[in-house]
């Protein structure tokens, strides 16, 4: 079994490697763009392109294993014990628009278990990456989340799911309320970078809702590792679905989701 989890983290961390670096290469060229589910759910040619290769690689090196990919790269042999969770791009709108900041993440579970996780950010050339019981890491080096416990001084982030025109459930009043109580308040546009960065302790919290198995399959595993925190906002454990997600440092969790709730 270990010498299976090196094999699956390598080649995760070597696949999303290569995956960022197509990203690097196409940012900022011109792109074919087209919508999914609203005019503003985005995907590009890019988003395709990385989850083929990504996909082609496993289906070539690991042909036994499960994927579940965004672009609906998904491959299913009932029985796997290994299922690769994939977002090839996260961050397409911010990739669209030339804004520096999106990344690959790529989850890996063992038998339903979250096994190892890996978020490669190809602008900033930084790799997180986390293996169970292992800890967590930025290019190598051991990562852990902040020690800062006050809510009112804690820099936390969110995002909106693309249904925010219309749907009821935008978390709108939710970023209201953490905006009046929280040190700051950031809306970036990467769940797997927003997740990284509760992780190594740049942001000490970071919620969302709506979100899916593939925006949060490694991120998740990634702040577990670095001491932290994630759950739903009732306090129980994260759904894999990515419905809700809370996440932070543990220090300022209660309050957060105290704020989320409006006591
Ligand atoms: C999106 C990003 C964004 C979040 C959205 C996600 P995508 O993923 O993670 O930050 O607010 O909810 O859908 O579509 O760029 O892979
Ligand atoms: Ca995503
Ligand atoms: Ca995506």
């Amino acid at each position: 079994m270990a010498d299976d989890v090196a094999a699956v983290h390598a080649l995760a961390m070597r696949l999303a490697r290569e995956a960022g670096a197509i990203q690097r290469e196409r940012y900022e060229t011109s792109l074919e763009i087209g919508t999914k589910s609203r005019p503003i759910d985005l995907v590009t040619e890019v988003d395709r392109a990385c989850e083929a290769h990504i996909v082609a690689t496993l289906r070539r090196e690991r042909p036994g294993d499960d994927i579940l990919a965004e672009e609906g790269g998904a491959h299913e042999d009932a029985g796997a014990a290994w299922r690769w969770v994939i977002d090839p791009l996260d961050g397409t709108v911010n990739f669209a628009h030339g804004y520096p900041c999106f990344c690959v993440s790529i989850g890996i579970e063992h038998r339903g278990v979250r096994t190892v996780g890996v978020v490669y950010d190809p602008l900033r050339d930084e790799l997180f990456e986390a293996v169970r019981g292992g800890g967590a890491r930025r290019d190598g080096r051991p990562i852990a989340v902040s020690q800062e416990a006050r809510f009112g001084r804690a820099l936390v982030s969110t995002g909106f799911a693309y249904d925010v025109h219309d749907a009821e459930r935008d978390n709108l009043a939710q970023f209201a309320r953490v905006t009046k109580r929280a040190g700051g308040v950031r809306r970036d546009g990467s769940a797997g970078l927003d997740l990284c960065y509760v992780a190594c302790g740049r942001f000490e919290a970071y919620w969302e809702l709506k979100l899916h198995a593939w925006d949060v399959a490694a991120g998740i595993l990634i702040i577990e590792e670095a001491g932290g925190r994630v759950t739903d906002f009732a306090g129980g454990p994260p759904p894999a679905s990515g419905s809700e997600i809370a996440s932070s440092n543990g220090l300022v969790h209660d309050e957060l989701l105290r704020v989320l709730a409006g006591n």
